[in-house]
């Protein structure tokens, strides 16, 4: 193998420039020729190709986002477009691909194996921690953080105002974020699509709880089923007549920002092992966290399962919350 290509796609996430600079420092030591296309596949479908040398890697493992940028392309999904990606893969001399991004990303790549034969390398990179076969995703970290450090600027005005606060969280069809933000913030209750609540129940919960704190929070995944904050604000409110009720939905902020020391330890982790597997000849590897080592696993078929929520870790939040 002489030359391997590395592209970012989906949601962006705080790591992913960490990843791209490990493949490019790990392959050019290997003698390898290292490319990136902008845009991820849609950036192939065009042909946008860059080559990728120490200095344009240098000075990146900082920063959040990605240099090479990321989309969700709806023309790959197309045959004619994966042949068109195929044929600039071809041109280009590129003999593996490394896809860092999300489930959907994964399955694109696999298409480029299954019909052009192209070895693809997955690197789990996404803020919602939702992939399986890997405890971890690049992103979700630092995510985590910039959540936490946005709900204890909030719980310093609710508890001024004595408000009940609904704060919503990303995380797609996932409740990590959700329940981990919850734990870590202190907050009073979270919501999560994995688990239904019934609204009113909640309500009795938030005014016993009222009674013994000057304000609470409870986190709204996006994905749950009552909707998001401001839905939730809004079915709950007859409930709670006496309390004064906000919403924030925390948005995009989420997804920026440097990332944490163990995004960038475990992007350059992953990054370093993409390259390996390629030089090993694997043609179909996501690679994974489990119990804090790297591992290799089936793109298309993890070998363990990791997305349900941990059950415990919501009864955990309800221990420690005041209730009366
Ligand atoms: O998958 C990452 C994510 O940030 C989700 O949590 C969120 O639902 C989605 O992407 C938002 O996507 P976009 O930036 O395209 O609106």
């Amino acid at each position: 193998m002489k030359k391997i290509a590395v592209i970012t796609s989906g949601g962006d996430a705080p790591g992913m420039n960490a990843a791209i600079r490990a493949i490019t420092k790990s392959g050019i030591y290997n003698s390898l020729e290292v490319v990136g296309f902008e845009d991820g596949f849609q950036g192939i479908i065009e042909n946008r190709c860059i080559e990728l040398t120490y200095s344009t890697v240098n000075n990146i493992i900082q920063l959040g986002g990605t240099i090479i940028g990321t989309a969700r392309s709806k023309e790959f999904m197309t045959q004619s477009g994966r042949l068109k990606a195929y044929q600039n893969l071809k041109n280009n001399k590129v003999e593996g691909l490394i896809v860092i991004g999300g489930d959907g990303s994964f399955a694109g790549a696999k298409c480029l194996l299954d019909e052009f034969d192209i070895p693809v390398i997955g690197i789990p990179g996404t803020i919602d921690n939702d992939i399986e076969g890997t405890d971890y995703t690049i992103g979700y970290d630092t995510c985590l953080n910039t959540i936490v450090e946005a709900i204890d600027k909030i719980r310093d005005t609710a508890t001024s105002h004595h408000r009940i606060f609904f704060v919503e969280v990303m995380g797609r069809n996932a409740g990590k974020l959700a329940l981990n933000s919850a734990i870590a913030s202190g907050a009073e209750d979270v919501l999560v699509p994995e688990q239904d609540q019934n609204i009113e129940d909640l309500a009795k919960i938030l005014k016993s709880l009222n009674k013994g704190t000057r304000s609470s929070i409870v986190i709204v995944a996006e994905g749950d089923e009552l909707g998001g904050a401001s839905k939730v604000t809004q079915l709950i409110s007859p409930f709670l007549p006496e309390y004064d009720l906000k919403y924030t939905v925390l948005g995009h902020v989420q997804r920026g920002g440097n990332p944490s020391s163990f995004d960038r330890i475990v992007a350059t982790q992953m990054g370093v092992e993409a390259v390996s597997c390629l030089l090993d000849g694997e043609k179909e590897t996501m690679i994974g966290l489990h119990e804090g080592k790297v591992f290799r696993s089936s793109l298309s078929n993890p070998i363990y399962r990791t997305r349900s929520l941990n059950n415990e870790k919501i009864e955990l939040l309800r221990k420690v919350r005041t209730l009366k």
